[in-house]
């Protein structure tokens, strides 16, 4: 396959570097995206497991990330659902090239099921666009969250649920990482995103202390500085937090990437080759290759999470 193709020169390119970082299957004959293909075909977890992309300072690529992660899980045969939970600057369908007709605001609301505002897309997942409806999450009456909660029974059949959120420890934020299966906290390595990066990882510590928090490093120059940028985090989050950081990769600094947020195409999907895309790829590939711990909860398990937290119990 060509895509394949492309993917594997990059490879060579960056095999070296990754390995630093990235499962075995690096080294192998075949790419990490044909490997896992192979071994994890659609449809064979049965519940929908949410992974939750944040960080502690905005900018630093998370809806970049999210659009890309889902992208190349779906070509991995996952079944992705790409949630945009970003209240204040909900913009995935802006990098899709999408314009929604309805939001997750009208769901809130009970003017529409949470199927009537799914939007298939040409990239394989379907999404959710964003509004500020969650942070009206906590205003529902029993009636409207009981719609709500239905809606999202109805979903189903998603392998994997994405939510890209906001930046910052504010508690819609939270309130989105909390329940998630996997946690992803992307940086840069920026001194100033590095340090909001931890803020951030201790506030997630301090609700959820049995869950392993997975790093992004994005927006590096070299494989080195990833390293040294992913090392700091894990050992001081280690030394402080007792909490153990999982170095998921890295995605190198490209002007690509923004050529494609330009041309409103997902970055994936317009530059297969780049060696950025494969960074993204692989990352997608890690992810994909660590089972749930334990049965996940779907996503209606999830959005009660989310009530919980707010203080409006769904019982
Ligand atoms: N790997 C990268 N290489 C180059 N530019 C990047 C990369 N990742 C992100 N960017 C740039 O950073 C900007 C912010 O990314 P975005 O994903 O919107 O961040 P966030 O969602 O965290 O606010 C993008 O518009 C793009 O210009
Ligand atoms: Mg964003």
């Amino acid at each position: 396959m060509e895509r394949f193709e492309k993917v594997r020169n990059a490879r060579t390119q960056t095999a070296e570097v990754l390995a630093g970082v990235g499962p075995a299957t690096v080294l192998e004959r075949r790419t990490p995206m044909e490997s896992i293909a192979e071994e994890s075909p659609a449809g064979t977890e049965k519940a929908t497991r949410i992974i939750s992309v944040t960080s502690g300072k905005g900018g630093v690529g998370k809806t970049t990330v999210s659009v890309n992660l889902a992208i190349s899980m779906a070509q991995l045969g996952k079944k992705v659902l790409l949630f945009d939970g970003d209240l204040g600057l909900a913009n995935i369908n802006v990098l899709l090239g999408i314009i929604p007709e309805h939001n997750i605001y009208e769901v809130m609301k009970g003017r529409r099921t949470l199927k009537d505002i799914i939007i298939p897309t040409n990239y394989g997942i379907d999404i959710i666009a964003g509004a500020n409806g969650i942070s009206q999450l906590a205003n529902l009456t029993d009636d409207q969250r009981e719609h709500f909660l239905t809606g999202l029974e109805d979903l189903g059949g998603y392998d994997v649920m994405i939510i890209d959120t906001g930046a910052g420890v504010g508690s819609n934020v939270i309130g989105l990482v909390m329940p998630a299966d996997d946690v992803v906290v992307v940086t840069t390595p920026e001194p100033t995103a590095i340090t909001d990066a931890y803020g951030m990882i201790k506030s997630i510590v301090a609700n959820r202390q049995e869950k392993t928090i997975k790093l992004v490093v994005n927006r590096v120059p070299t494989a080195v500085e990833a390293k040294r940028v992913a090392d700091r985090l894990i050992s001081i989050s280690s030394q402080f937090l007792k909490t153990e950081v999982e170095n998921l990769g890295f995605i190198f600094e490209e002007n690509l990437v923004q050529k494609s947020i330009r041309s409103q195409r997902p970055h994936v999907v317009l530059y297969p080759g780049a060696k950025s895309s494969a960074c993204m790829q692989h990352v997608a590939a890690r992810l994909l290759n660590r089972e749930l711990d334990q049965e996940g909860e779907g996503i209606s398990g999830f959005f009660s999470k989310i009530f919980q937290m707010v203080g409006i119990g769904n019982d």
